[in-house]
């Protein structure tokens, strides 16, 4: 197997996903809040909240992990029948109700029920992600709303550097490997193409953004929070962490501070009623 395929399967595996990645909500929060340094700052659950103006009746947020999206759904629209829904007990447990445990491969409700999907930086955790697009539509009622969200290819290209730059250094060697991407498999460049099977009108809204940090502890929290993954990643994990954080401190003296690219965005889109894929590019929301 080659170390891409590794890591696709570890950032597939549901007992990994569910006991480690996300047994608790840990490490998620370590990546949500190195956003609090970004700019422009963007409300993202407002965005949602906004995108569902015209929505009454259920919403399922597959994949709500901490309950950011469902907790501010609740406080701003308490007329829509929010249910969190996530392949991990754990990071549920401090979701306020109602919530359940289950897999966005098999949803426990039977065909056209919500009117609307959110699948927020969750379906490249899919195992067969044409096959959980499809169920997404299956469980929508026939034109309603799907809200997906992630990361592009280039996002934080700067952090991929560093580990790049770290490992090396730990196995003595110019560049290491690279570390888990967990976007890439539904990153925003591929994410239209494998929503259009099942989704028209698909509406990407992009998120630019740049993190400036004048301390690494941001970074290490961050770079920390991929440790369910770290026998995938060919390389000691707490020493290069150790590294990195040596080398994004000798950038903060040399340059005043550290910055991080970041580009994510939300891709809004309607469920096929005669089964027609399609595209459309808003632009940028910045
Ligand atoms: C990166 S977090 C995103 C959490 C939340 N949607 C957000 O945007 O803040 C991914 C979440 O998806 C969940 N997840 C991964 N695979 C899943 C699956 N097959 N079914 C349901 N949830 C899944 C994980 O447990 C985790 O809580």
């Amino acid at each position: 197997m080659s170390n891409t395929d590794q890591q696709n399967a570890a950032v597939t595996d549901a007992k990994l996903l569910a006991n480690s990645a996300y047994g608790d909500e840990r490490h998620l929060a370590a990546r949500q809040s190195i956003y609090r340094w970004q700019q422009p700052q963007y409300d993202l659950p407002g965005l949602v909240a906004e995108q569902l103006g015209d929505t009454t009746g259920r919403v399922l947020d597959v994949g709500c992990g901490n309950g950011k999206f469902v907790k501010r759904l609740r406080q701003d629209r308490p007329d829509l029948d929010v249910i969190g829904l996530d392949i991990s007990a754990g990071i549920l447990a401090d979701v306020p109700g109602p919530v359940a445990v289950a897999d966005a491969q098999a949803l426990p409700f039977t065909d056209d029920t919500a009117e609307a999907v959110l699948a927020l930086h969750m379906l490249y955790h899919a195992r067969n992600i044409p096959a959980t697009v499809a169920e997404l539509a299956r469980v929508l009622k026939p034109g309603g709303l799907l809200v997906a969200s992630t990361n592009s290819d280039s996002d934080k290209r700067e952090l991929d550097q560093l580990w790049r730059r770290a490992a090396g250094d730990v196995l003595g060697v110019a560049e290491g490997p690279a570390r888990v991407s967990l976007s890439a498999r539904f990153s925003l460049e591929k994410a239209p193409k494998l929503l259009g099977t099942a989704f028209r009108d698909i509406q990407v809204l992009e998120l630019p953004g740049v993190i400036e940090l004048t301390d690494p502890a941001p970074i290490v929290a961050h770079l920390a929070s991929y440790e369910a993954w770290a026998e995938q990643l060919g390389v000691p994990f707490i020493e290069t962490i150790q590294r990195a954080e040596e080398l994004a401190e000798r950038v903060i003296q040399d340059k005043g501070a550290f910055s991080i690219t970041c580009l994510g965005g939300i891709l809004v889109s309607r469920r096929n009623v005669e089964g027609q894929g399609g595209r459309r590019v808003l632009g940028r929301w910045c």
